[in-house]
């Protein structure tokens, strides 16, 4: 493999042929800022936020489109970058609510971030605003497309990662638009509701309902999980305020999935506090279930299995285990109907 060497903010890097200059910068430890860039999207290079100064070229390259070259002198913060990140948040801001104190999206919006961070407090650009509805229409997710930057994170998620190819940009210049065929809401587009657009937006235009108000991402812990909704093995990080899930956020670095998740997986956790979930084992007497302790149902139990097997032999009884449980709990169900039970009758449903 070609290596190229080049000089980022006054450091040497050596990188891959191909590499493009903000790869080469985050694999020495420099993170230039960037909006429509995402590492598991195809590149866009359509907001300018990573622009840098490359040493003889005098315009500012987009960072996360331009390959190292060698030799390359690559500035990643120096005045003219910083004057054009300003300017381009001006831009943004020009045409986005100041509403971030009560923004669903406070504390993992990146947009408000690089505000903080470049001091851009309000825009010296004046000029009509949008005025869109906010699409309230489904259950899972809130789509405000007052607070889209147009970074196409959705649309490449839905394409790419989805394959549902549900939106796709309407218009062009002030009107243009990141939207669903013929500009429906959710609900009467093909969405799935796999929630990936939600997933991928950097700033509050799209945000899951079941968790607003809830809490902000400061105060959330992330625990990672595995979905049990299907055999998969999808991993995902719950989030936790107060020992209670409030919500599921997709975690990079899942093994089976990455970000992907499905509209059970992503959505599907309020089964947690359901009010109708057994909390006690239940046993039928005179044909009512009636609720018992444990020692009563694992008593019940061994007593009903000893009864079979020794009136029908161990091969009458027979265990199906499920993709649900975990590999622990289904080494279990094999172990007990082995050495337990005396019967190789074991099947598992994921087996064909
Ligand atoms: Fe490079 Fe948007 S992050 S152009």
């Amino acid at each position: 493999m070609e290596l190229v060497r080049l000089i980022i903010d006054g450091r040497e890097v050596e990188a891959p042929a191909g590499t493009t200059i903000l790869k080469a910068a985050e694999s020495v430890g420099i993170e230039i800022p960037r909006l429509c860039y995402d590492p598991d999207l195809s590149l866009m290079g359509s907001c300018r936020m990573c622009v840098v100064e490359v040493e003889g070229n005098r315009l500012l390259p987009a960072s996360c489109v331009t390959p190292i070259m060698p030799g390359m002198v690559v500035n990643t913060e120096s005045p003219a970058v910083v004057e054009a990140r300003k300017t381009i948040l001006e831009l943004l801001l020009a045409n986005h609510p100041f509403e971030c104190m009560t923004c669903e999206k406070a504390g993992a919006c990146i947009l408000a971030d690089y505000a903080y961070r470049y001091g851009v407090k309000d825009s010296p650009f004046v000029g009509e605003k949008y005025c869109y509805a906010i699409d309230e229409s489904n259950p899972f997710i809130s789509r405000d497309l007052n607070k889209c930057i147009l970074c196409g994170a959705c649309v490449r998620a839905c394409e790419e990662m989805t394959g549902q190819d549900n939106l796709s940009y309407l218009n062009r210049g002030y009107r243009r638009k990141a939207t669903t065929a013929g500009d429906v809401d959710y609900i009467d587009s093909d969405c799935v509701f796999c929630g990936q657009c939600v997933a991928v937006c950097p700033t509050g235009a799209l945000t899951e309902k079941a968790m607003k108000g809830l809490g902000r991402r400061w105060e959330i812990e992330r625990v990672r999980t595995t979905c049990p909704f299907c055999g998969t093995g999808c991993n995902f990080d719950l989030a936790v305020k107060d020992k209670k899930v409030i919500g599921v956020l997709s975690n990079p670095d899942s093994p089976v999935n990455g970000r992907s998740l499905c509209i059970k997986g992503r959505f599907g956790w309020d089964f947690i506090y359901n009010e109708n979930r057994l909390t006690t084992p239940l046993i039928k007497k005179d044909g009512k279930f009636e609720h018992a302790s444990w020692d009563e149902a694992f008593d019940l139990i061994a007593k009903r299995f000893n009864e079979i097997k020794a009136e029908y032999g161990p091969d009458s009884f027979a265990a199906l285990s499920s993709a649900r449980c975990t590999n622990e709990e289904n080494y279990l169900v094999q172990k007990f109907t082995r050495a337990g039970m005396g019967t190789n009758n074991v099947d598992h449903c994921a087996r064909t």
